[in-house]
């Protein structure tokens, strides 16, 4: 699947004449809804499909768009079927069902979503905006040119800079007297299982949930609790935390290794999520950070050590004095300061109490 992202303040598409019905052009009903499609201030999502398989990576297409609204603030999404990035075409159904999918959870996510009609030649035209978000095509799935659990391993956690050595270590101590207060933990994007595996032994007895949405984790996480009956991963969007755990006490959500920065989706909404968990005095959080006043030195560094799986940093589309780095493969990370953080904490109705230290933080409430 390839797809290109565009961020646009106009876009219509008229359907001027249907294509002729071929193997892998069958085209789907004219409807007055797809006939004729327009919208302002919107995503258009251009999607062309090549097999079966790409079914499997619509979550990551789907994370990309989530990410560029929340960055545009936007609401409006225009699905487009393309068939012009290869010769190699899929199928009317898969590319149907890519949408459908997206088109719902797109709508659960608070989003309009106009489908542009498949099978027709149309007259199309959009004015992109490109000072205020760059163009991104890629193709899906990305992760799996770059990143295996071993390379992940050998890059990320057994990374030899010293700032990430003491950030591992100081995380670690942080975590182990956090949990002992609590009966059950829940690991938001809970990646492979490194930090399950660091807390498993001092947890026997409680119960473990790690969340994850990224397939490729998931699947490896899974293998490090499988010998444990009360401990699992499932492999979901985070921003599911308060229906997944409408009633629960005496829990602490974690939220590692810089979760909050490279999060998928909406970090507003999700922190909103935790706000109202927080509401139940018995549970807490417990979230790491690291600081964005370390970005343009350790930072860069780090991405430096990890582009293997990562990508080139993306310096034209970098700004390391507000926190962002973005990686030529689409990869974005963001390093909160403290003060950041404090005022996405104002609806909260707990005391944050903030850990600091010279390149990361932590953070708790009261
Ligand atoms: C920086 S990694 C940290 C992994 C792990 N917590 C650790 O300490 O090793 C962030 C993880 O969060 C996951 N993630 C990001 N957004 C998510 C979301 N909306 N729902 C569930 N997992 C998410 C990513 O796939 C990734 O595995």
């Amino acid at each position: 699947m390839e797809a290109e992202i565009v961020y646009c303040k106009k876009f219509y598409a008229r359907v001027v004449k249907l294509s002729t019905p071929s193997r892998c052009l069958t085209p789907e009903e004219l409807t007055s809804n797809n006939q004729h499609v327009s919208e302002k201030n919107c995503l258009l999502v251009k999607v062309q499909c090549q097999d079966s398989e790409d079914l499997k990576y619509t979550h990551l297409l789907m994370n990309d768009i989530l990410d560029r609204a929340e960055r545009t603030q936007v609401t409006n999404i225009v699905l487009c079927p393309y068939g012009h990035f290869t010769n190699k075409r899929g199928s009317k159904e898969i590319l149907i069902a890519i949408f459908d999918t997206c088109e719902e959870q797109l709508r659960n996510h608070g989003k309009n979503v106009k489908r542009v009609h498949f099978g027709s030649q149309k007259a199309y035209g959009y004015d992109a905006q490109e000072e205020i978000l760059p163009t991104s095509r890629r193709s899906y799935p990305y992760i799996k040119h770059f990143y295996t659990t071993k390379r992940y391993i050998k890059l990320v956690t057994n990374n030899s800079l010293v700032f990430f050595q003491e950030y591992q270590r100081n995380e670690a101590s942080y975590v182990l007297s956090m949990i002992d207060h609590y009966t059950s933990i829940i690991d938001i994007g809970s990646g492979y299982g490194r930090s399950y595996e660091i807390i498993q032994p001092h947890i026997v007895e409680k119960q473990y949930v790690g969340i994850e949405n990224n397939q490729e984790m998931y699947i490896n996480a899974v293998k490090t609790t499988l010998s444990h009956p009360h401990h699992k991963v499932i492999f979901c969007d985070a921003l599911k935390l308060i229906s997944l755990f409408p009633n629960q006490k005496n829990t602490v959500v974690l939220c590692l290794q810089n979760t909050i920065g490279v999060f998928a989706g909406s970090t507003e909404k999700f922190l909103q999520m935790l706000g109202l968990f927080l509401r139940e005095p018995s549970n807490n959080a417990c979230i790491s950070f690291l600081k964005q006043s370390s970005l343009a030195t350790e930072g860069v560094a780090f991405y430096e050590s990890i582009k293997s799986i990562s990508g080139d940093i993306d310096y034209q589309y970098s700004d390391f004095k507000t926190g962002t780095i973005n990686m030529t493969n689409g990869y974005r990370s963001h390093w909160y300061s403290i003060e950041e953080v404090r005022k996405l904490l104002v609806h909260f109705n707990r005391t944050a109490v903030f850990e600091e230290h010279e390149h990361h933080f932590f953070l708790t409430f009261k």
